[in-house]
């Protein structure tokens, strides 16, 4: 070790000798060409430029050279280094190259890739009519009620005039709850709010209800055991047979449109005296009860092409004078039942008849998509596939 060296150094410096200076240049060569990435570039930058590599503890050596020695040995050495710093400096520019050339094909996004997505949704035709027919009374200053499926026994037959062994208990094939002794049932349709509403609110009172409703049926093209029906009541003083007409006929226009034609036609129902059913004449063959010229089973009543194309089941071919199979060949549609509250049940429902009257209606949502919008098969309202609410539009 020579002198001055002020500093303790307990590493041995390498003598400043031009052939080992020359090996020590080799060696950091060598290394920096052999860094296959950036972080081995990094480990044999420090290593063989760094404070303690043999070249800088070299350097040091230069101090203690007699002056005239100095500059010569301080070229050198300046020159031995600047050739690993160089040598460094391109590895990294070629190695950083390849580093975003990779990146660039690894993050690559191909824009022209289908997307794996899923479609969107749709909401069920059913649910949008539904709301239709809420707006349709709530535009008319009426309230929208809701009741219990599961109903007591009560509610759905006594308190509507259905005497312990009327035969319109059977009429309606129902679903009781067990046990039998609780009195409840699924309800088979939403007349029950109309006591339920008149209990809970008194009379004067306008609602209209919507709602599932239940009956032992077995599920076919014109049949499901679960579908949903639009109870309306109006109660109050001097409500008469007009009322209800003048109330469905607004109702027949919001719903299927200006120009519908529709009839009144007796029947009869315990808790409306008089009855009636409200029928429509069937919009798919215009009343004539044969399929028109021109139109196939298939496009039946099919405003456009998206109601066209709304059943995922296929139609039997039925040409031109083949019986409408919307209406079944009469060119009327039962739409609902109808008719004025029986006094039995205002009572039951705490009103007194001698000074209210009112009147109420009740009508299928199910059969009101059919003839509406060229709905064929019931069926196809309950699969639940996506396709066919789809083409009723993406509504929200
Ligand atoms: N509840 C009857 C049915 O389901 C329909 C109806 C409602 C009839 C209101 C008259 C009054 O068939």
């Amino acid at each position: 070790m020579s002198a001055p060296n002020k500093d303790f150094d307990p590493v041995q410096v390498t003598p400043l000798d031009a052939e080992q200076v020359e090996g020590a240049v080799a060696d950091a060569l060598a290394a920096v060409a052999a860094a296959g990435d950036l972080e081995e570039l990094a480990a044999a930058s420090r290593a063989h430029g760094g404070d303690r590599s043999p070249l800088a503890l070299a350097n040091r050596e230069i101090g203690a050279l007699p002056p005239s020695a100095k500059a010569d040995a301080g070229r050198r050495m300046g020159q031995a280094r600047r050739r690993v710093a160089d040598a460094v400096a391109e590895r990294r520019a070629v190695l950083e190259a390849e580093r975003d050339a990779a990146v660039l094909v690894t993050e690559a996004l191909d824009l022209t890739q289908p997307t794996s997505r899923r479609p969107r949704g749709a909401r069920h035709p059913l649910g949008l009519l539904v709301e239709r027919v809420e707006d349709f009374f709530t535009g008319l200053g009426w309230s929208v009620l809701e009741g219990p499926e599961v109903e007591a026994e009560w509610f759905n037959f006594d308190a509507l005039n259905f005497g312990p062994d009327h035969p319109a208990r059977q009429m309606q094939d129902t679903f009781f709850v067990d046990p039998p002794e609780d009195g409840l049932v699924l309800r088979t349709h939403t007349s029950p709010v109309q006591a339920r509403a008149l209990l809970d609110h008194g009379a004067p009172l306008y609602v209209a209800v919507p709602g599932r409703v239940f009956r032992t049926d077995e599920l076919d093209a014109t049949h499901t055991p679960v579908f949903t029906q639009v109870e309306g009541l109006a109660v109050d003083e001097h409500l008469t047979m007009a009322h209800l007409r003048g109330a469905l006929d607004a109702l027949v226009v919001a719903m299927l449109g200006e120009g519908t034609v529709t009839r009144l036609r007796p029947a009869f129902f315990p808790f409306t005296e008089p009855s009636a059913e409200l029928d429509v004449r069937c919009p798919v063959c215009a009343g004539t009860g044969v399929v028109a010229p021109g139109a196939g089973a298939r496009a039946q009543g099919a405003a456009t092409a998206a109601e066209e194309a709304a059943s995922t089941r296929a139609d039997d071919p039925a040409g031109e004078g083949a019986p409408c199979r919307t209406c079944g060949g009469t060119g009327w549609i039962e739409w609902g039942g109808c008719g004025m509250v029986n006094p039995h049940v205002l009572r039951a429902a705490g009103v007194d008849p001698e000074r209210f009257s009112g009147f109420a209606f009740g009508m299928g949502i199910e059969r009101t998509l059919m003839f509406r919008n060229g709905v064929q098969d019931m069926r196809d309202m309950v699969d639940g596939d996506a396709r066919f609410s789809r083409r009723f539009g993406v509504e929200v």
